[in-house]
């Protein structure tokens, strides 16, 4: 394990449950240091927290809402506060993982301009704001990792709009690769396709019948676990993906290939 003075920091939204509990949990097992954000969910972020400092390493869990972008600026100056009190005087981050997301089946027929602003916001507005706030304070040699979707590959009715927003967030993903690639800084998606968590109402756990028709049309003749997803982005994170940026990995276990 790294030295408090060496160990690199990581920032991962939507940290509190989910994908983004187990990738704090997977980049904590691999020796970094963790701030992680929650939006309403704070004994959950503190939670998690406790458990990533159970392993070793530092950590904290701030609110953060990317529906307010007004309030990024605020955000970022109560991170410098952390890593500046309980980070022992750090200055910068080292990776920022985009994770936190809304998922809701939206038929292009209903869709309103408060769901695009919704959406918009949360999944690209948001997203892109908080990177290049979080560029300005990244050590050199770091990375991105934007966590978007398999459905902006293949197409499952009622998410267009949320699969629009991702395929944005791709394309800006390998703008940030280039612009900052002189600097050593990778950004990368990685597009999971259905997960059993809370997303979207807990529409793939809550419905049997769904899990069933996703493990048939799936290589691997599973559902994913969280793990599957956050070991994946501890390895993006590492020093063995150096070489790796400007690029989509989608992690479905093959679904629909
Ligand atoms: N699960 C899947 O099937 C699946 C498939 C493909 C892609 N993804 C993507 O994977 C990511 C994580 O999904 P998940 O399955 O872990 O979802 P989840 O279990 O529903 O967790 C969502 C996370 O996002 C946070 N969040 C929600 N609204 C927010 C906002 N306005 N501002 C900031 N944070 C907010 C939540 O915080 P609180 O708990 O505090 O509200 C929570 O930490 C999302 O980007 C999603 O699009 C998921």
């Amino acid at each position: 394990m790294a030295s408090d003075e060496t160990r690199k920091i990581a920032l991962v939204t939507g940290g509190n449950r989910g994908l983004g509990k187990d990738m704090a949990l997977s980049l904590a097992k691999a020796g970094m240091d963790v701030v992680l954000t929650f939006n309403s969910n704070q004994a959950e972020g503190e939670a998690v927290a406790d458990e990533v400092r159970g392993l070793g390493v530092r950590a904290a869990a701030l609110r953060f809402d990317l529906t307010d972008i007004a309030a990024i600026d605020g955000f970022i100056d109560r991170l410098k506060g952390v890593l500046e009190g309980a980070f022992g005087g750090a200055q910068r981050i080292d990776f920022l993982v985009n994770n936190a997301g809304i998922g809701k089946a939206m038929p292009i027929d209903q869709l309103t301009e408060t769901d695009f602003d919704t959406f918009a916001n949360v999944h690209f507005k948001g997203v892109l704001f908080l990177t290049q706030k979080a560029l300005r304070m990244m050590n050199d040699g770091g990375g991105v990792v934007f966590i978007t979707a398999a459905a902006d590959r293949y197409c499952v009715p009622g998410y267009g709009l949320y699969a629009a927003c991702k395929g944005a967030i791709e394309v800006f993903s390998r703008y940030v690769a280039k612009e900052y690639g002189a600097r050593g800084i990778r950004s990368n998606t990685l597009a999971p396709g259905g997960v059993a968590t809370d997303f979207a109402g807990g529409a793939i756990r809550n419905n049997p019948m769904l899990q069933e028709m996703v493990v048939a049309q799936t290589a691997m003749g599973r559902l994913a676990e969280p793990h599957d997803i956050g070991g994946l982005v501890s390895l993006l994170c590492s020093d063995d993906a150096r070489w790796l940026t400007g690029q989509r990995l989608e992690a479905t276990g093959g679904f629909n290939i």
